[in-house]
C-alpha cells in the first residue's frame, strides 16, 4: 500500500485545491499527519480569470504591433438594439476590455423600434468601412427583429461572433475561418492544462449553434470522439460517466451530478444560472464534481471571462487577415 509520505506534492487536506494559473496550492502543515493513505489527487480548478488576463495580454501585443505596421488599430464595431439591461452591461464590459488591449472601436445604440431596414444599412453602412475589423451584433434582439437575418447581413470576414453560415461552414470542413468565442475559449481552458484530447471521449451536452454545436466540431478536430447530448437523450447519466472530457452547455442548473462525473474526468461547465436565492451556478453540481475530476471550471470565474478575451483575439485575427 502507498503512503503519502512516499510523494511529495500531494495537495491535502482535502478541499485545498489546485489552481491551474497559480500553480500548486501549498498544502496545510497544521493538517499533515504521519502516514496517512492516500487521497485521490484534488481537481485542478481552472482560473478563467486568470487565462482571460493571459489572454487580453496576447492581443495587447499583436494589437500594437499591427498598430506599429499598419498605422491604425485593430477595430471593433458593436451594434446594440434596445433597452435590455444585461445587454448593455455586456456591451459596455465589451467596450472596456477592447480599449484596454489597443482596439478602437464604437458601440452603435440603436432604439428598440429600430426597424429590419435601418439595422440592415447600418450593418452594410460598417461592412463597407475599411477601417472596422470586427462587426458584432448584441443578441438577442428585440422580438419584431430576426436574429439570423441580421448575422447573415455580416460580412463572414469580420464576423468576430463566428456566427455568419460561411464561418460555420468553415468549422465544418476544418478550414480557417472566425470562431465563435465561447467554444474557442473553452478550448483554450483545455489546452491550458495540457488535456490530450486526441482518442478521448469526450460529451457535450447542449446543441446550440453559439456553444454546443461549434465545441463540438472543435473537439471532434481535436481528435476526439464526440458524443453530442441533449433533451432527448436516453439515460443522460450513463452516456456522461463514459466521457474523460465534459461539456456542459444546456442551460439547466446543477443538471449533471457529480456522482455522473467518470473518476479523472475534466468538466468545463458553460452554465451561468442565476438561482431564486441569488446565487449563480452552472449546469454541473459544482460541489459533487470537484472531488471526482482531475480538473474542473467554476462558476462564476470559469468560461464567462473567456468570451470576452476570445472576441477581442478574434478581432486582432480579423485585422490581420484583412490586411
Ligand atoms: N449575447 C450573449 N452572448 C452573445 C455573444 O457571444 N454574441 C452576441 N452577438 N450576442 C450575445
Amino acid at each position: 500500500m502507498l503512503f503519502t509520505s512516499d510523494i511529495a506534492d500531494r495537495t491535502w487536506p482535502p478541499g485545498s485545491p489546485r489552481q491551474a494559473s497559480g500553480g500548486l496550492a501549498l498544502p496545510s502543515p497544521a493538517r499533515c499527519c504521519y502516514l496517512r493513505p492516500i487521497m485521490a489527487e484534488q481537481a485542478t480548478i481552472i482560473d478563467g480569470k486568470a487565462l482571460a488576463q493571459t489572454v487580453r495580454g496576447e492581443v495587447k501585443t499583436r494589437a500594437e504591433s499591427f498598430l506599429a505596421k499598419h498605422g491604425r488599430q485593430p477595430g471593433l464595431h458593436v451594434v446594440l438594439v434596445g433597452d435590455d439591461p444585461a445587454s448593455h452591461v455586456y456591451v459596455r464590459n465589451k467596450e472596456k476590455a477592447a480599449a484596454q488591449c489597443g482596439i478602437a472601436g464604437e458601440v452603435h445604440r440603436l432604439p428598440a423600434d429600430t426597424s429590419m431596414e435601418v439595422l440592415l444599412a447600418k450593418v452594410a453602412e460598417l461592412n463597407a468601412a475599411p477601417g472596422i475589423d470586427g462587426i458584432l451584433v448584441q443578441l438577442p434582439l428585440p422580438k419584431h427583429l430576426d436574429d439570423q437575418t441580421v448575422v447573415d447581413a455580416v460580412d463572414p470576414a469580420k464576423d468576430v461572433d463566428g456566427l455568419h453560415p460561411v464561418n460555420a461552414g468553415l468549422l465544418v470542413v476544418g478550414r480557417p475561418g472566425l470562431r465563435p468565442c465561447t467554444p474557442s475559449g473553452c478550448m483554450r481552458m483545455l489546452s491550458s492544462i495540457g488535456t490530450d484530447l486526441k482518442g478521448k471521449r469526450a460529451i457535450v451536452v447542449g446543441r446550440s449553434t453559439l456553444v454546443g454545436k461549434p465545441i463540438a466540431l472543435m473537439l471532434l478536430a481535436e481528435n476526439a470522439t464526440v458524443t453530442m447530448a441533449h433533451s432527448r437523450t436516453v439515460d443522460l447519466a450513463a452516456r456522461v460517466a463514459e466521457c474523460d472530457i465534459v461539456v456542459a452547455a444546456v442551460g439547466v442548473p446543477e443538471l449533471i451530478k457529480g456522482s455522473w462525473i467518470k473518476p479523472g474526468a475534466v468538466v468545463i461547465d458553460v452554465g451561468i444560472n442565476r438561482l431564486d436565492d441569488g446565487r449563480l451556478v452552472g449546469d454541473v453540481e459544482y460541489a459533487t464534481a470537484l472531488p471526482r475530476a482531475s480538473a474542473i471550471t467554476p462558476v462564476p470565474g470559469g468560461v464567462g471571462p473567456m468570451t470576452i478575451a476570445m472576441l477581442l483575439s478574434n478581432t486582432v485575427d480579423a485585422a490581420e487577415r484583412r490586411v
